[in-house]
C-alpha cells in the first residue's frame, strides 16, 4: 500500500535528467518575451477559432464573453500554482513529473493517464478544427470535398436539396495529424525563428478580424446578450454561461506548455511567472474582444450546427472583406499546425517520461538512432489521435480535453500546498502568492467549471480513468523502477 504513494525525489528527477544530457543540451536563452510568445504560440487555436462558435450557438450566446472571464480566472489560479513547480522541478517536465515528485507514484499514474485527455484527444480537437477549416478554404475555389470523408460518423450535413450526408471518416484530420507526427519525428527543433512568425501570424489575423470586423458589428446581435434557459441545465441562462466557460477552457490550454520551458528561461524566479500570466492575461483581452466582435456580426445561432466548427468564416461573411477570408483561413491553418505539434510533442513527453519509470512498457521511451526522438512513441500517439480524430465529433474531443485538463490543475494546486509542507526545504525560485489561498481558489474554480460540463463527458472521463486504474494494477505497479 504504501508502494502507491511513494514519491520519487526532485534530486532523485534533477539527477536523472542531468544523466539523461538533458541539462546540458538546453541553454538558458529565453527572456521574458521570448517566454510569453512561447505561451501564445501554443495557446491561440481551435479554441477561440473554433469551439467559441459552438459554445455560443449551444450555451452561452454573445455572452460567450463572460464565459472567457470565468475561465481567464482559473487558469491564472493554476498557472500560478504551475510557475512554482516549474521553478522548482526544473526539467523538461509535466504536472505527470511533478506530481510524482510530491504526491506519490499511483496519482502520478492519475495525471499521466489524465493527460492523455489534455495532449492526445486535445491535438484530435484541433486537427478536427483545422479540416474544417480546410474544407471552407478549398469551396471558395470551387473544390468541394465530400462531405463523407470530412466528418465522423456521428456528424451530418443537410445538402440545399434537404438530403442528410452522414460523415465516415474525417480524413484531412488525419492528414495533418500524420504530417504533425512525422515533423515530430524528424526532431526538428521548432526554431525561435518559427515560432515568432506563428505567434506574428496568429495573433495579426486576431487583430485584423477585431479592428475590421467592429465597424460591421450589428448591435441588434446582442439585443438577446444572455439567451433565457432553455429549461435545460447548460443551455444559455446563467448555468449555460459557466457551461461554455469550461467548454472554451480548452482555448486557454498551452500555458502550461511555458513552465516545461523552466530550464531554458535566464531568469526562471522572474520570467517563469511574467511569461505565463501575461501569455494569459494577453489572450484573455484578444479573446473576450475577438468574441464580442464574432457574436456582434451575426446571430449567435448562425454558429449552429457544423458551421459552429469554422465560426470565423461565417462571421467575416457578413462583411466586405470576404476576400480577406482566405487569408485568414490560411494563417489559421498554419497556426493551427503549432498547437498540433506542440500536443502531440508533450503526449509523447509525458509517455517517454512514463516508459522510463517503467509505468509504461520500453517502447514508448526508445530512441530513434539518428534522429533522437521517441520516434514509436510518436508513431503509437499518432496512430491513437488518428482514431479519434477520424471517428469522434469535435464537441466530444474538445470537452473531454476541457474536462481532463481542468482535473490536471486541481491535481497541481493540491501538489503545491502539499509540498510546501512535506518539503519546505527545496528552494523555489518562483513562489505562489498565499499559499493555500490562491491554489484553494484554483481548485474552486476548476471543480466548479468541472461540475458545470455535460454528463456524458464526465462518464467519458471516469471510464477513462477506471481503464487507467486496470493498466496501473495489472501492469504498472509490477513494473514500477521506483518499486524495485
Ligand atoms: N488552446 C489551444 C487551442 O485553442 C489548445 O487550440
Amino acid at each position: 500500500m504504501s508502494n502507491l504513494f511513494k514519491v520519487k525525489s526532485v534530486e532523485t528527477i534533477i539527477k536523472q535528467n542531468e544523466e539523461a544530457g538533458e541539462a546540458n543540451t538546453l541553454k538558458r536563452t529565453l527572456g521574458p518575451v521570448n517566454l510569453v510568445a512561447l505561451g501564445i504560440g501554443a495557446i491561440i487555436g481551435a479554441g477561440l477559432f473554433s469551439i467559441t462558435g459552438l459554445a455560443a450557438a449551444n450555451n452561452a450566446g454573445p455572452a460567450v464573453t463572460i464565459s472567457f472571464v470565468i475561465a481567464a480566472v482559473g487558469c491564472a489560479f493554476a498557472g500560478l500554482c504551475y510557475a512554482e513547480y516549474a521553478s522548482m522541478i526544473p526539467v523538461a517536465g509535466s504536472a505527470y513529473t511533478y506530481t510524482y515528485a510530491t504526491l506519490g507514484e499511483l496519482l502520478a499514474w492519475i495525471i499521466g493517464w489524465d493527460l492523455v485527455l489534455e495532449y492526445a484527444v486535445g491535438a484530435a480537437t484541433v486537427a478536427i478544427s483545422w479540416s474544417r477549416y480546410l474544407g471552407k478554404f478549398l469551396q471558395h475555389y470551387g473544390v468541394n470535398l465530400p462531405p463523407q470523408v470530412m466528418m465522423s460518423p456521428f456528424d451530418s450535413v443537410t445538402s440545399p436539396e434537404g438530403v442528410v450526408v452522414h460523415g465516415f471518416i474525417n480524413l484531412p484530420a488525419v492528414v495533418i495529424i500524420i504530417a504533425m507526427s512525422f515533423v515530430l519525428i524528424k526532431g526538428t527543433k521548432e526554431s525561435a525563428l518559427t515560432n515568432a512568425l506563428i505567434v506574428a501570424l496568429k495573433v495579426s489575423v486576431v487583430l485584423v478580424f477585431i479592428f475590421l470586423g467592429w465597424a460591421y458589428i450589428n448591435p441588434h446581435n446582442y439585443d438577446n446578450y444572455i439567451p433565457a434557459n432553455t429549461g435545460k441545465f447548460g443551455e444559455f441562462g446563467w448555468s449555460g454561461i459557466i457551461r461554455a466557460a469550461a467548454i472554451i477552457f480548452f482555448a486557454y490550454i498551452g500555458f502550461d506548455a511555458v513552465s516545461t520551458a523552466a530550464q531554458e528561461a535566464k531568469n526562471p524566479s522572474r520570467d517563469m511567472p511574467i511569461g505565463i500570466l501575461l501569455s494569459l492575461g494577453i489572450c484573455t483581452v484578444l479573446y473576450i474582444l475577438f468574441a464580442h466582435v464574432m457574436t456582434g456580426l451575426v446571430p449567435y445561432t448562425a454558429f449552429k450546427g457544423q458551421d459552429g466548427i469554422a465560426p470565423v468564416a461565417v462571421a467575416i461573411a457578413a462583411t466586405p472583406y470576404v476576400w480577406l477570408q482566405q487569408l485568414v483561413i490560411l494563417a489559421i491553418l498554419a497556426g493551427y499546425s503549432s498547437v498540433i505539434m506542440v500536443m502531440l510533442m508533450g503526449q509523447s513527453r509525458v509517455f517517454f517520461s512514463m516508459a522510463k519509470d517503467g509505468l509504461l512498457p520500453k517502447v514508448f521511451a526508445d530512441v530513434h538512432p539518428k534522429f533522437k526522438t521517441p520516434y514509436k512513441s510518436n508513431l503509437i500517439v499518432m496512430a491513437f489521435v488518428c482514431l479519434f480524430a477520424a471517428f469522434i465529433p469535435a464537441r466530444v474531443v474538445g470537452e473531454m480535453t476541457s474536462i481532463g485538463t481542468l482535473f490536471a490543475f486541481v491535481l497541481v494546486c493540491i501538489g503545491v500546498i502539499v509540498l510546501r509542507h512535506t518539503r519546505p526545504d527545496i528552494p523555489r525560485a518562483f513562489k505562489t502568492p498565499l499559499v493555500p489561498l490562491v491554489p484553494i481558489l484554483g481548485i474552486v474554480t476548476c471543480v466548479f467549471m468541472m461540475v458545470f460540463l455535460p454528463g456524458d463527458t464526465w462518464i467519458r472521463l471516469i471510464v477513462w480513468m477506471a481503464l487507467g486504474f486496470v493498466v496501473y494494477f495489472a501492469y504498472s505497479k509490477r513494473n514500477s523502477r521506483l518499486n524495485k
